[in-house]
């Protein structure tokens, strides 16, 4: 989309300074991405079927490495990608503080903080709040908009946007209340299509959907109902769709970050790397073990700040 247009500003007659302006401000959207550290992090309780403390525990140590290890590739793979990355300090007693996918849902600016349905992620939403107002200050981003009383939405790990179809994909019925697809609509003034999870372990819409930047959808039909499922297809043809494999959904590389042609990914089983490349993507794998362990994968550890929907 860029080059038309780059020329469409060139040919508008305004002066340099203004194009230039328009060209940082409108089109170049480097994407920006918030994440936490792990220094904090560690697998302490079970939440999701795929947490497992005790294999946590058996080495700790070593987890800890691997988590660092990994977060810093992830950080490392999506700044060689050309995205722009905060990272914030983990805070402590909040291990999963570092899936900030889970801290709200932005669109244009205006934010929109997650409210957790257990106990065990509740005081991550002060520390999340602190970030949020900062980030305003510094104009990242506009404004703050809360949930209404009670209602749980679990941020953008069941929210995501598709610039294809300039529409959002609403995760709901395991972590998020199916009441809160309407308020994702109306704060945002943006269509939405609600997806209803089916399973415990596909409890966030990211671990089983993603949409990629040139509109194919990589999803786990098996985490959804065969309605939901006939519903995806009817919006998404064939020739779109990327469905992915148990073994692609253990391997937790469905939870995929992508912008232009990079795909930053849990390292994905070789057929699915082999697909997407094929589709001409690049693909980026990052060994993110220690975070599947607690039910996460790349998305789940990124906040996109900067996502448009006009
Ligand atoms: N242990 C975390 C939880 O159960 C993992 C969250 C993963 N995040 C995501 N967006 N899927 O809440």
């Amino acid at each position: 989309d860029l080059v038309p247009a780059a020329i469409y500003l060139i040919a508008s007659g305004l002066s340099l300074p203004a194009q230039n302006k328009i060209f940082e401000t409108e089109l170049r959207m480097t994407p920006h991405f918030l994440l936490v550290d792990p220094s904090h992090y560690v697998v302490s309780y079970a939440i999701n079927p795929w947490m497992e403390p005790g294999v946590w525990s058996a080495d700790a140590a070593g987890n800890r490495e691997r988590a660092w290890a990994g977060f810093e590739a992830l950080a490392s793979g999506l700044a060689r990608a050309g995205a722009k990355v905060t990272i914030e300090p983990g805070r402590p007693g909040v291990p999963d503080m570092v899936f900030t996918a889970n801290a709200g849902i932005v669109f244009d600016g205006r934010v929109l903080p997650a409210r957790f349905l257990f106990d065990e992620r509740k005081d991550e939403e002060p520390f999340f709040r602190a970030i949020f107002e900062r980030l305003v200050g510094e104009g990242v981003l506009r404004e703050i908009v809360d949930l209404p009383e009670g209602m749980h939405q679990e941020g953008a790990g069941d929210c995501l946007w598709d610039r294809t179809r300039r529409l959002a994909w609403v995760g709901f019925g395991q972590r998020s209340d199916e009441a809160s697809v309407r308020v994702i609509a109306e704060t945002f003034g943006i269509d939405v299509e609600p997806l209803r999870l089916a399973t415990p372990r596909f409890y966030h819409l990211d671990t089983c959907f993603h949409v990629l930047p040139r509109g194919e959808v990589l999803f786990y039909p098996p985490a959804f109902a065969p309605e939901t499922v006939a519903r995806i297809e009817a919006i998404v043809p064939p020739d779109k769709r990327i469905v992915a494999t148990e073994r692609d959904a253990r391997h937790f590389s469905v939870n995929a970050i992508a912008f232009e042609d990079q795909v930053v990914m849990a390292h994905p089983p070789q057929e699915l790397a082999a697909r997407l490349s094929e589709r001409g993507y690049h693909v980026t794998g990052v060994p993110l073990e220690p975070f599947i362990l607690s039910g996460g994968g790349a998305y789940c550890m990124t906040l996109r700040l900067d996502n448009t929907t006009r």
